[in-house]
This record gives C-alpha cells, sequence and structure tokens, in this order.
C-alpha cells in the first residue's frame, strides 16, 4: 500500500482532490496517453505479417475510449448485439467488427447477419442455426483446443469440461451442417482464457488451433484469442513480442507445410484497458477490530465486482487530506454494500486512513465499469478522460436517481 507520495504517475494526489470535487465520488478516470501506449504495443505485435489485431470490447465499452483504440489500429470483437451497437457508436464499420457470441438465439444471429457482420459459432446447434441465418454466406467456428489458462478457474475458458467452442473432433460434423447450407468457413477462432503471464499455453493452444485448421481449406484467418496478462501486483505483463514471434514462428512452419496462407488475428481486452483506469473513491468511516482497521469507502463491489469474484488483488493508494505523518497499520478496505464479502481489499498495510480522505483503485479500467451493477439501488459512477495536455472531459455521466426508475411502468 502506497502513501500519495508514491501515486500513479499519471494521478498525482492534488488531481485526485480536485477530480472528486467536480466529478463526484466514486469516478473511473482514465488516462489517454497510457491507453494509446497499450493499443500500440499491440497493433504491433506481428510486424510484417497479415495481421488483425481487436480489442476485446466486453472489457470496456466506452465508445469514447474504443473510438481511441480504433484510431491506433484496433477492429473490435463482439459478444452481444449490445457490443456491436458500442462499436457502431464508436465508429467501427461492419468489416471491422468480429462477433464471437455464444448460446445465442436465432434473432441475435439475425441482428449480426443483417448488418454483414463476421460471427463465429461455438456448437454445433448454434452451427444448425447459424446453417440457415447464414445460408450461402460465410462464417467462423470458434474452436476449443482442451488446452486453457487464466488468473482464475472461473476465466478459463477452454479445456475438457468448459461451455466453450467446437471440439477438433467436432469440426467435421460442423463443415458438413454448413456445407448443407451452402455456408463457408472463413476462419477459426478460440480463446483460451484470461489474465495469464507466460506464452506458453497460449503457443500450445495456437498450435492446436492450426492443426484444426489444417482440416478447414476455405480457413483464411485463425485467430488465436486474448488473455493477455498485466501485473496487478507489480508482476511483469505479458511479453507482448514474445507472443508475436511465437505465432509468426508457428505460422511460418504451417505456411510452408500446407502452402497456404493464413491472416493472424489477437483480440486482448485487459491489456489494452487495465493499466489506463483506477477508481477514485472516498472514505466515510473507519473501524478498529481485532488487531485490523476496517475502512469504508465508497467502492463497493457494485462499483468494482473483481476483488469479490476471483479475489482479484488490486493496489489502492491512500491519498489523505492533509500532509501529516500518520502510523502505518493494517487496513481492510470495504465498500458500502449490504453484504459482508464487499471486500475491495485484504490486509493492506497503510498510513491510517481518516473520514474524508480519497484513496485510488489502481489497474481497474479492464472490466471495471464495464461489470460495475446498480446493486443496492446505487446509480452508477461517473467516467472521465485525462488527456496528455492535462485536460479533462466528462465520457460517461454519472446515473441518475431517475436512471434507477426509467424502466419501471
Ligand atoms: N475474446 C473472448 C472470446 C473472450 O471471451 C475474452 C474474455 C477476450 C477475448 C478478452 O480477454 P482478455 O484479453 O481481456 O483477458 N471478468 C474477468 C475476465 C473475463 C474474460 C472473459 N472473456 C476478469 O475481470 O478478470
Amino acid at each position: 500500500m502506497n502513501a500519495a507520495s508514491e501515486s500513479l504517475p499519471w494521478l498525482p494526489a492534488p488531481l485526485v482532490g480536485d477530480l472528486v470535487r467536480e466529478h463526484g465520488s466514486p469516478l473511473y478516470v482514465y488516462h489517454e496517453p497510457t491507453l494509446r501506449a497499450r493499443c500500440r504495443e499491440v497493433a504491433l505485435m506481428m510486424p510484417g505479417r497479415d495481421f488483425h489485431p481487436s480489442v476485446s470490447i466486453k472489457t470496456n465499452g466506452n465508445p469514447t475510449l474504443l473510438a481511441i483504440a480504433r484510431q491506433e489500429g484496433l477492429r473490435g470483437d463482439a459478444m452481444s448485439p449490445g457490443e456491436i451497437l458500442l462499436l457502431e457508436r464508436a465508429g467501427f464499420r461492419s468489416d471491422e467488427i468480429f462477433f464471437i457470441p455464444n448460446n445465442v438465439s436465432r434473432e441475435e444471429l439475425v441482428f449480426a447477419h443483417e448488418r454483414g457482420i463476421l460471427t463465429s459459432l461455438d456448437s454445433l446447434d448454434q452451427v444448425r442455426l447459424a446453417a440457415d441465418v447464414f445460408a450461402g454466406g460465410e462464417v467462423a467456428l470458434r474452436i476449443n483446443p482442451l488446452v486453457g489458462d487464466g488468473h482464475h478457474g472461473k476465466v478459463v475458458t477452454a479445456g475438457a469440461r468448459v461451455k466453450f467452442g467446437i471440439l477438433p473432433s467436432e469440426v467435421p460434423q460442423a463443415l458438413e451442417i454448413l456445407a448443407a447450407g451452402r455456408v463457408s468457413v472463413a476462419g477459426l477462432n478460440q480463446h483460451i482464457g484470461s489474465g495469464f503471464l507466460t506464452a506458453e499455453r497460449y503457443l500450445e493452444a495456437a498450435n492446436a488451433l492450426l492443426e484444426v485448421c489444417r482440416g478447414v481449406p476455405s480457413a483464411r484467418f485463425a485467430d488465436f484469442g486474448g488473455g493477455f496478462g498485466i501485473g496487478y501486483g507489480g508482476e511483469t505483463r505479458l511479453d507482448l513480442s514474445a507472443v508475436g514471434a511465437g505465432l509468426s514462428c508457428l505460422l511460418a512452419d504451417w505456411e510452408r507445410e500446407t502452402g497456404r496462407s493464413l491472416r493472424a488475428q489477437v483480440e486482448p481486452g485487459r491489456y489494452v484497458f487495465a493499466e489506463c483506469g483506477a477508481i477514485l473513491g472516498t472514505v466515510h468511516a473507519i473501524k478498529e477490530r481485532v488487531g485490523i482497521h476496517v475502512a469504508g469507502c465508497d467502492i463497493g463491489f457494485n462499483v468494482l465486482q473483481r476483488p469479490v469474484l476471483y479475489d482479484s488483488y488490486h493496489h489502492i493508494d491512500l491519498v489523505p487530506q492533509e500532509v501529516s505523518d500518520r502510523p502505518l497499520v493494517d487496513v481492510q478496505w470495504v465498500g458500502n454494500i449490504c453484504e459482508s464479502g464487499d471486500i475491495l481489499g485484504h490486509d493492506r498495510k497503510c498510513p491510517l486512513p481518516k473520514v474524508g480522505d480519497h484513496l485510488v483503485v489502481r489497474d481497474a479500467g479492464a472490466y471495471g465499469w464495464a461489470m460495475s451493477s446498480s446493486y443496492n439501488a446505487r446509480p452508477r459512477a461517473a467516467e472521465v478522460l485525462l488527456a496528455g495536455d492535462g485536460s479533462v472531459r466528462t465520457i460517461r455521466r454519472r446515473e441518475t436517481w431517475e436512471d434507477l426508475l426509467s424502466a419501471l411502468p
């Protein structure tokens, strides 16, 4: 736990107070130069290759941020019609969007088909539906390569007992069903899980996907998925150049052996958005409890779900109201939601917080606002963007009580 003097370089302590005074608390803040830097790293992963990097927008669906990612050369992948609408709002064209749904209705497939958006199917039943909806057209197939990885069991998305994807052994049947509807397969995609810090399993799975591609002569691309991890607790983030070099090697071998060529695609989310975002909050009450100080703030799991859902660590900076020497104590950071599991940070060494202090939760730009809710009937937080020149603009207003009541009869 850092004191204010060790705060994020782009979020100095005086700015924290100013932002909360002007925009309220809790508040999501994003730093544009950090976002652009991460986008560029992704865009430059595989220099000299036919390569389409996308950003996975379930991570952060704010259209202003998505438009920046697009400017930096990223396409977008969507999981639902709502995410397609957000990408359209951000300026993405249909041919820049890849729809990768799971267990969707005919209407949702029709939604993508009518817009000419390439869609991936992830079960034989969805393939059957697509053979009709996309008759005479093209689709992609999501493969489960039976190799998974991720920071927590809940986010490992490939493996024998995982709900996602078509197994390699099911691909011939999928091709037969599609052939009956005159639907061809434009490419194969996969996503093995989220938040890994080493490339071994990703590359192992990439190799498995390329094996499947051999049996799909119409495939023009292989999308190896996202999942690139960052260091929430100070670990080194995944080395994208090593991933890019590993994929390039695998593809070069494959192309030499098959005489075909394939476009490479990836679709990270967290890597692009996590580090450019922070949440500012306010301390409202402190209690002393058997050797620990319980610091109650306004960042409950309605604002940031990750610590409760996955026991995820997010670094928390205390930003005291005044410069003073405070004793270092053990703090449990908690929110204002009516559940005792509403814990933002366990056992953090920290200068004693006081009512009115602010806190900064780091690395919250990915799966932060996107997974926030109005639980306990709390309107969702606002989002602001901090540009390189220091200017700040609101990119989502704070929800109001009227918003909470607006869908009621
Ligand atoms: N592609 C597909 C098909 C996905 O399902 C996902 C994430 C991604 C790409 C992007 O994964 P990323 O690069 O962001 O790891 N809420 C969890 C993560 C869930 C990931 C779901 N799928 C968390 O906060 O850790």
